[in-house]
């Protein structure tokens, strides 16, 4: 069974620092020292998402009758998000550190267990401070870096901004033991507030007038896709003539301020979600929230992470949402360790029901069938677009030994994005840039590919050096047009080209004719 606590930081800058340099992902405003918690995605990112998109569109609504597709407006009404119990509740617990004013989420504050050192103040000649403060020393430490940590603490008090925080007489040592509390920074030891709810959603106001105390200009950047699924269920209802059970399914942005943005993209403050809320009787609820979740293993397969490096955590009662009967995570196993990759919810008929309440407009659906009236119950299958990129990109890294043509070792950098999934999906070479013909052939080869997918033409270089420019992006594919696809040496291989396949690094002789439908059936 694999060890889901196992992490590798070694490995993870190396996929960052990849990101950067081939431009998958880089950081939002790094030219002004970046915006923390949001990314941008740079030419290869972009085809990735736009893949991984296009693939869950085509599977849940395009192949699927019982699914339609909505693209709600970002921004939303208060009432909604008042409704669905946002404004009231949807917060993390936040805490301060009193020395560094780093902000932390408490509930990710690892317990830890030592000797806090407790003062009531500092004093230095005729100035002085009354203040509680401690710092914890955990087994082994020696007691005077708690006092210098108090030092530094109250020093910030004091009004000559330069005095040395050795001058300061600490006031009133005390210690007590501790165990498994999470009231002080991991990081240096310090105290830290109490933790208070801070609401994640960003707010804004809406029109020129606005004003901050008018409560109608107030409005909300969603924090999820699934409530405009929820207010619109009714119009799709009813223009869609859809029948329980059915589904809506949206693909779009979503914002939470996140107390501590981390591991990359993983948790950022924008970022997309691809959600399905699948309306159905309530005795099926339990039985579909089952049924997805297995459809939803299979699809993560499908586009390259493999069904052991997947987890399903069952969660428990009390951890859930406060909407939620039944909840599976699907966990991935990230270099940062087994993480989060969507959440498959039973929602029960819980938002549906406080629309209503809140709107006092009716959201019933009636059953043709057995003439009852219901609110439908909702499955949610809500998956992380870019949490699913970049597990893409972290199963895909792999640094290899290979042997050059000239018998010398070196490493190998391939991204083994699946074909589906890979940016670029083939690269076209000539041999040699200065043959006419065979630059002619290329160019051909690359306008006949590119109405039905990202290739990229390139004749600079050695071709092995071409070749690993390639695999380091992950491109499944290198074609070469050489001598012989001009039928000079052999003229049965006239118009045949070498596939060269990245995985493998085998190359097979391909007539020109017959690559778009090779191509076609690797990448759909
Ligand atoms: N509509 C249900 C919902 O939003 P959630 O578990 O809060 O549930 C669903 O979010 C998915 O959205 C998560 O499994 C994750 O993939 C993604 N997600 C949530 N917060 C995120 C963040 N701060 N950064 C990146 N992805 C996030």
């Amino acid at each position: 069974m694999a060890d889901k606590e196992y992490t590798d930081p070694e490995r993870m800058e190396k996929i960052v620092s990849l990101c950067k340099r081939r431009g998958f992902i880089y950081q939002s405003a790094e030219l002004y020292g970046g915006l923390n918690g949001c990314w941008d995605y740079g030419p290869l990112g972009v085809e990735v998402k736009r893949n991984l998109k296009e693939y869950w569109w085509r599977r849940n609504v395009q192949e699927r009758e019982d699914i339609v597709g909505l693209d709600g407006s970002i921004l939303t009404h208060q009432s909604v998000l008042t409704a669905s119990g946002h404004v009231g509740g949807f917060s993390d617990p936040m805490c301060d550190c009193l020395l560094s004013k780093a902000r932390l989420r408490a509930d990710q504050i690892e317990p830890q267990s030592g000797t806090a050192y407790h003062y009531t103040g500092a004093r230095e000649s005729e100035w002085s401070v009354a203040r509680d403060f401690a710092v914890l020393l955990r087994e082994g430490e020696n007691e005077n870096r708690a006092r210098k940590t108090a030092r530094q603490y109250y020093a910030q008090f004091h009004p000559n901004k330069s005095l040395s925080p050795k001058a300061l007489e600490l006031v009133g040592e005390s210690t007590t033991e501790e165990e498994d509390t999470t009231r002080y920074n991991p990081e240096n030891g310090s105290l830290l507030t109490e933790a208070r709810e801070f609401n994640l959603m960003f707010k804004t106001q809406m029109g020129a007038s606005s004003s901050e105390e008018d409560p109608n200009a107030v409005a909300y950047l969603r924090p999820e896709t699934a409530q405009s699924i929820f207010t619109q269920f009714k119009n799709v209802l009813d223009t869609s003539r859809m029948k329980v059970p059915f589904g809506i399914a949206q693909i779009g942005k979503a914002f939470r301020n996140e107390i501590n943005p981390r591991n990359f993209t993983f948790r950022s403050r924008e970022f997309e979600q691809m959600e399905i809320e699948y309306f159905c009787r309530p005795e099926d609820g339990l039985r579909l929230t089952d049924e997805w979740l297995e459809n939803r293993l299979t699809f993560y397969n499908d586009i390259g992470l493999p069904r052991e490096k997947l987890h399903v955590l069952d969660v428990p009662d009390g951890e859930r949402a406060h909407y939620s009967k039944k909840t599976y995570d699907i966990e991935f196993d990230f270099p940062f360790g087994c993480q989060e990759l969507e959440g498959v919810a039973y929602r029960t008929d819980y938002d549906l029901s406080k629309h209503q309440e809140h709107s006092g407009r009716p959201i019933e659906y009636f059953d043709e069938a057995t003439k009852e009236k219901f609110i439908p119950h909702v499955v949610e299958p809500s998956a992380g677009c870019d949490r699913t990129v970049l597990a893409l990109l972290c199963e895909a890294f792999e640094e290899e030994e290979v042997t050059d043509a000239k018998g010398k070792s070196e490493v190998r950098t391939v991204m083994r994005l699946h074909p589906r999934m890979a940016p670029i999906k083939a690269a076209i070479f000539p041999l040699l840039k200065k043959n006419e013909e065979q630059v002619r052939i290329s160019r051909e080869i690359q306008h006949s590919l590119e109405r039905f997918m990202n290739v990229f033409y390139d004749q600079t270089g050695a071709v092995g050096r071409r070749y690993r420019r390639q695999d380091e992006v992950g491109t499944p594919f290198c074609i070469t047009v050489d001598f012989e696809t001009l039928g000079e040496e052999n003229p049965d291989l006239k118009d045949t080209v070498t596939l060269r396949h990245r995985d493998s690094m085998e190359q097979e002789r391909i007539a020109i004719s017959d690559l778009l439908p090779r191509l076609l059936d690797e990448i759909q």
